[in-house]
């Protein structure tokens, strides 16, 4: 299937996916299309948002995502604990990324889409060139999105949050490149 550019006007269709994809497996989280349009608007402003769309069957049937954060935003969202983990290892010098999303829609789920998406991802981090850390947040239990993070060589960095189904833990993951 092929990939494109994510635009602001996919936005609702985007919207669909990800309302599909977080009503099942682990979130199982309901939600009504326009909270997931509000959710989606802020983040589709953020400084440096660029992402990408498979398309198949003539529709866009999945999304990733990215934007670029200060060492500042980083730690008013994310806290102290993952803020320092960047500057004690030295990645603050570089670009810092922050991997926002990464959805598909539950019709092509187990087909590789979430490999190819981020496969896509890393040829566009490449595409930067210059020395950068990517960040994200998977919860432990997301196996379809850990195992395509791995596939991209990316690492636990050991800092962890609580989710808020306990005992379940977000575990921060990252990426260098450059
Ligand atoms: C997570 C998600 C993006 C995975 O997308 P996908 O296209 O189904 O993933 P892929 O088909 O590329 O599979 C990637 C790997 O994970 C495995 N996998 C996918 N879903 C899985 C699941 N529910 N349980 C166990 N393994 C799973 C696949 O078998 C594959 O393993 P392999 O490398 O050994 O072949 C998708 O399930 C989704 O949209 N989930 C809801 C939203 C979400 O959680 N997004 C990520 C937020 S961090």
């Amino acid at each position: 299937m092929n990939t494109m550019p994510l635009l602001s006007w996919h936005m609702v269709r985007v919207a669909q996916i990800y309302q599909a994809a977080f009503a099942g497996y682990p979130w199982f989280e309901p939600l009504t299309i326009e909270e997931v349009l509000q959710r989606l608007e802020p983040l589709f402003v953020k400084p440096g948002f660029t992402g990408c769309v498979v398309v198949g069957d003539g529709r866009i049937v999945a999304a990733h995502w990215h934007d670029i954060i200060s060492i500042g935003q980083l730690r008013k969202d994310r806290g102290d604990e993952l803020a320092q983990w960047v500057i004690g290892n030295g990645y603050d010098e570089g670009l810092l990324i922050w991997e926002r999303e990464l959805i598909v829609d539950p019709e092509y789920q187990r087909k590789g889409l979430a490999h190819q998406l981020r496969n896509e991802f890393l040829q566009h981090l490449i595409g930067y060139r210059t020395p950068l850390l990517v960040l994200t947040r998977l919860r432990e239990d997301n196996f379809g999105s850990i195992k395509s993070a791995q596939t991209i060589n990316m690492f636990d960095t050991g800092v962890t949050k609580p989710a808020s189904q306990a005992p379940l833990k977000h575990h921060y993951w990252a990426l260098t490149v450059g």
